[in-house]
């Protein structure tokens, strides 16, 4: 099969995790009979630098043509950083929020995987999380208070700030439906999150999600609280299948289930439209404390070539390949130093990606 790949490297340890995933996917394509096309895409302050906005609409027309596009990591250092002197609108986090708006991508899976090989990692007690547990936070990812009429003017004297967060129904039914179809394939329970003792749209999103759970009679559906979720994330995380939420509970959830991992180094993403067309990209930020150190951990955006490969190419064998394979690693006692504990082997970006595909031609010259 060929596969059309944008490819944005973007900021920070981008670049450097991103070659990593390349380097899977040029591996899984050897192996499998595909072949791997790449258009290089400028998007965050690498954009910025080059045409002095985070992202052109040239890029976003590369990008819709591509069948998918992997995606590294934007933005810099907000203290140290010019690319954050500029107006919001102008910096390189605006670029993230236009893509996903120009393309659609109103749905955003976040896989929260408790590894059995990084359980050392995790901070919570044992006893809370023994067996391991597996969540997909879905996240919508274009409307809410990220997309919602903002303004910041002087009203009776004083300067005054407002967002909006706005939903209509299909928004919610649209998310919905992506949530339920997923847990089909899972544990097939879906925990939506809202804020309905106080917001409006929450209230509306429950109703519609009601409704569409009425197409999924396998599917159990709850409603929890955003603020009972964050503590039930820390107290029994075991208890979530699927996530399901709204913009920006999302936002802030996701980063707390990556945490209760143990290392948001791990953690994959994918953002989805209505076609086969996806973003892929690691849950971690660009972390330019250590960019261009050769100690990034590659394997979030490894695995997010994997949710491609299953996603977007509908190519779960490959996928499943990948996914061993960092398991593989993991078990033979690896590790980047986010992850790194007593009696493992230390290795660096480079080497963590040339391990990962040792083992998918292991796996093959196996069979
Ligand atoms: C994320 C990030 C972005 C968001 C930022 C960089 C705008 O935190 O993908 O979770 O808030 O969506
Ligand atoms: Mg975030």
């Amino acid at each position: 099969m060929k596969l059309n790949i944008g490819v944005i490297k973007g900021d920070g340890i981008g670049p450097e995790i991103v070659n990593e995933a390349m380097k899977v996917l040029d591996k899984v394509a050897a192996v499998y009979g595909h072949e791997c096309n790449y258009t290089q895409l400028l998007m965050g302050g690498a954009s910025i630098d080059v045409y002095g906005v985070p992202l052109t609409d040239e890029t976003i027309e590369l990008a819709r043509k591509s069948d998918a596009v992997l995606m590294g990591s934007i933005g810099g250092d907000a203290k140290t950083s010019p690319w954050y002197k500029l107006e919001p609108s102008k910096r390189p986090e605006a670029g993230l929020l236009k893509i996903r708006k120009s393309l659609n991508l109103f749905a955003n899976l976040r896989p929260a995987v408790l590894y059995e090989e990084l359980k050392g990692a995790c901070p919570l007690k044992e006893e809370i999380t023994d067996g391991g547990f597996d969540m997909m936070i879905m996240r919508e990812l274009t409307g809410g208070l990220y997309f919602g009429q903002r303004s910041t003017e002087e009203v009776d004297g004083l300067m005054t700030a407002t967002d909006t967060l706005t939903y209509n129904e299909d928004e919610i039914r649209r998310i919905a439906r992506r949530g339920f179809d997923i847990a089909m394939k899972r544990r097939k329970k879906v925990t939506s999150v809202d804020k309905a003792n106080v917001l409006d749209s929450s209230r509306l999103w429950i109703k519609w999600t009601d409704e569409g759970a009425k197409d999924y009679p396998e599917v159990t559906l709850e409603h929890m609280l955003v603020d009972n979720c964050a503590m039930q994330l820390v107290k029994d995380p075991r208890q979530f299948d699927v996530i399901l939420t709204e913009n920006m509970f999302g936002d802030i959830l996701s980063d707390e289930a990556s945490m209760v991992t143990g290392s948001i180094g791990m953690l994959a993403s994918a953002s989805l439209n209505e076609t086969k067309f996806g973003l892929y990209e690691p849950s971690g930020g660009s972390a330019p404390d250590i960019a261009g150190k050769g100690i990034a951990n590659p394997i979030a955006t490894i695995l997010s070539a994997a949710m491609m490969f299953r996603f977007s190419f509908d190519l779960d064998e490959e996928a499943d390949a990948i996914e061993r394979a960092v398991s593989e690693v993991l078990k033979a006692g690896y590790r980047t130093i986010d992850i790194m504990s007593e009696g493992k082997i230390q290795i660096g970006t480079c080497e963590m990606g040339d391990r990962i595909c040792e083992y998918i031609s292991h796996r093959v010259s196996e069979n």
